[in-house]
């Protein structure tokens, strides 16, 4: 059965918006778990837009499951993950000016500095993920560089403009995940994924693990509207 990690990024992005302490990323860590939820995935990004450095101290100590942790191979970064030790960091392009994440590593380029920070994280017993477009040469790169796994980028899939385009980029995720898996690689995949286009990354039955974050917390937000307003309405009118 394939697994599920849950991205608390953007309930983290919530609290930013007031600068305040609600609602906590590490209280949905929690209730993800509760729910069943194989692992938790976070992004520390360099500007600290939504997840702060005491959330991953945090929640190295609170998640139960799997703790995957989404950052850029830069030094400050793999000083934090090597002192923090979650079970897995996954390396993640990062551009200031993005919205989120907007395209994969590109191991090819800068595989020096990746096959660096894939052996320091190794060497502190971190299994090392790399978020790659699903292109056989960064397959074969990752592998070369010796990560656990890679993340096969699902935002080209999720957000086609047409059922033909989307096909095309299952197909290419279909034959990246077949090609990981010859290599040994360990495959997970997300990016863009929801309750509807995930349903044909299932049959792709080499990829172990789905990460998914806008999607959740968007429907988080709607299923528990109605609630909060009613209990809100309970104190207001008595
Ligand atoms: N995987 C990686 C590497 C990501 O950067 C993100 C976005 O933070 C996700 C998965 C989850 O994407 P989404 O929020 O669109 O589900």
């Amino acid at each position: 059965m394939m697994r599920l990690g849950v991205n608390v990024d953007h309930v983290a992005t919530v609290r930013e918006a007031r600068k305040s302490k609600q609602p906590d990323p590490v209280a949905a860590a929690i209730a993800t778990e509760m729910a069943g939820a194989d692992g938790v995935v976070c992004h520390l990004r360099e500007d600290r837009r939504h997840i702060r450095d005491k959330d991953i101290y945090v929640l190295k100590e609170v998640v139960k499951t799997h703790f995957n942790l989404e950052m850029a191979a830069t030094e400050e970064m793999v000083k934090i993950a090597t002192e923090v030790v979650p079970d897995m960091v996954t390396l993640v392009p990062e551009k200031r000016e993005e919205v989120t994440t907007e395209g994969g590593l590109d191991v090819i380029t800068k595989y020096d500095r990746i096959e660096e920070v894939v052996s320091e994280l190794r060497n502190h017993n971190i299994v090392v993920s790399l978020f790659v477009d699903p292109e056989i040469g960064q397959v074969k790169a990752a592998s070369k560089c010796r990560a656990d796994y890679i993340e096969l980028h699902t935002g080209l899939y999720a957000n086609a403009d047409d059922l033909g385009q989307a096909g095309d980029e299952l197909e290419k995720l279909r034959s990246m995940a077949i090609a990981a898996s010859k290599l040994g690689l360990g495959v997970s995949a997300g990016h863009g994924l929801d309750y509807h286009n995930v349903r044909d990354i299932l049959e792709i039955e080499q990829i172990e693990e789905l990460n998914i974050g806008h999607a959740i917390v968007a429907k988080a937000v709607m299923v528990g509207m109605e609630r909060a307003v009613r209990e809100m309405l309970e104190i207001v009118r008595r």
